[in-house]
């Protein structure tokens, strides 16, 4: 595409670029739909055209990540924040359910374990402890939230190994986030990586749960079969925010209103409980149709032009590999530092680093755009710069920034 896109290299954390060619047939869809003389924000979500593109995403998720039929694909609102909420509240369910010929009296708070590794995954924890606080002062709370492993004293810059974890023997969910999207650490691929999400230490029962947000559709999930839940807000690979991507085990698809009334575990708001949204398919409000018409679109793309799962890992890997032995010889010159030292905790969406000498990083930010370089100023909360290099992302815009970090001490 010719124009000030064509020149613009997009590394922002979320929301993040989109493919070109699906913006352009979006940008048609949102004026004439199919012909139809009506835009896709201007049709039924029930109607003839939107069923359609609702089934064919569902499909081609599956058929991009392989997701087996034990498992549903939904598609809900509120974020992967909302999920930090709607996790807690159907796993409970669903262990209320499953333990219903258990009197509330003898009924234990369900062990939730928590695998802290950054911001993301210290706010799931957090809303975890909120929700099991007890419906009367001095009463049962719903459940009980620990921590696993967690890397808080390293500032989150590093992920445990697998020494490092305590997971309750008693365990009733294990939760983790794949990659910490602020600080840059992602569990890696390597089973036998020291740095490795530990899945053959959780308790055979124990519902494993992961936040996927911002690595989602970059490159295989690990174990997705073993996982109750994987979740992710669709802004960083799949498509516009406004809509999140759920895969859940369908035996967690419970009626969490009778599980409820057997005492024990809150009550789940309507729009939250995953059965609702999977009985009526992913359309039990008016969903987010033009997200979801984009994120269609992309899974198109990634399928048709970029080689499926296989093709995005071996991309994304050749642009993560390309930055970081860049930032690895600089860092070597002194000109600045890596956040994560650990090459193997090392993300491959999101990578951070730190600009030596005071003022130098405002220079870096400000001579970046001068380039076209975009949104490579890290997240408010740790400052340094961050270059996000999710799917849309061509290695050619990787490969300029790499020119352009060369020029720091050459
Ligand atoms: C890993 C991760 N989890 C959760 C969230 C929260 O997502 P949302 O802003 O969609 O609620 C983010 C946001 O960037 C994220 O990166």
């Amino acid at each position: 595409m010719a124009g000030a896109r064509a020149k613009t290299h997009n590394f922002a954390a979320g929301p993040s670029p989109l493919p070109t060619p699906v913006l352009e047939e979006a940008a048609k869809g949102l004026l004439n739909y199919g012909n139809t003389g009506m835009g896709i924000c201007e049709l039924s979500h029930r109607g003839k055209e939107f069923k359609p593109i609702v089934e064919g995403a569902e499909a081609n998720l599956r058929k991009l990540l392989n997701v087996p039929e034990s498992h549903a694909i939904l598609f809900t609102q509120a974020g992967g924040t909302g999920q930090f909420s709607g996790v807690v509240l159907n796993v409970l369910a669903y262990l209320r359910s499953k333990r219903a010929s258990t009197s509330y009296e003898e009924y234990r708070p369900p062990v939730l374990d928590y695998v802290v590794t950054g911001a993301w995954s210290s706010k799931a924890h957090a809303e975890a402890q909120r929700l099991s606080i007890p419906a009367v002062p001095g009463g049962k709370p719903f459940a009980e939230p620990r921590i696993a492993a967690t890397t808080k004293p390293s500032k989150y810059t590093t992920l445990p190994k697998k020494e490092d974890y305590d997971i309750s023997s008693d365990a009733d969910m294990v939760y983790y986030c794949e990659n910490e999207t602020i600080n840059g650490i992602e569990f890696p691929l390597d089973p036998n990586s020291p740095f490795a999400f530990p899945f053959d230490s959780v308790p055979k029962d124990a519902l494993i749960v992961a936040d996927h947000s911002s690595s989602f559709l970059s490159r295989p999930i690990v174990h997705l079969e073993r996982h109750a839940i994987i979740y992710a807000g669709a802004q960083k690979n799949l498509g516009p925010s406004g809509v999140t991507v759920l895969i859940v085990r369908k035996d967690l698809l419970v009626d969490t209103t009778e599980a409820c009334k057997l005492g024990g575990c809150p009550v789940v708001p309507i729009m939250m409980e995953y059965k609702v949204l999977a009985d009526n398919s992913s359309l039990y409000n008016t969903p987010p149709t033009f997200a979801i018409y984009v994120s269609a679109l992309v899974l198109t793309y990634l399928l048709k032009e970029k080689g499926g799962i296989e093709g995005l890992e071996k991309t994304n890997r050749e642009k993560a590999d390309m930055l970081y032995s860049t930032l690895d010889e600089a860092q070597s010159k002194g000109v600045l530092t890596c956040v994560v030292k650990d090459k193997q905790a090392r993300s491959w969406m999101n990578v951070t680093f730190e600009i030596v000498g005071q003022e130098k990083e405002k220079e870096f930010l400000a001579g970046a755009e001068k380039l076209g370089l975009y949104q490579l100023k890290g997240h408010r909360s740790v400052g340094g710069v961050r270059a996000s290099l999710y799917n849309a992302v061509e290695i050619d815009s990787v490969r300029i920034l790499c020119d352009y970090i060369r020029t720091l001490y050459q």
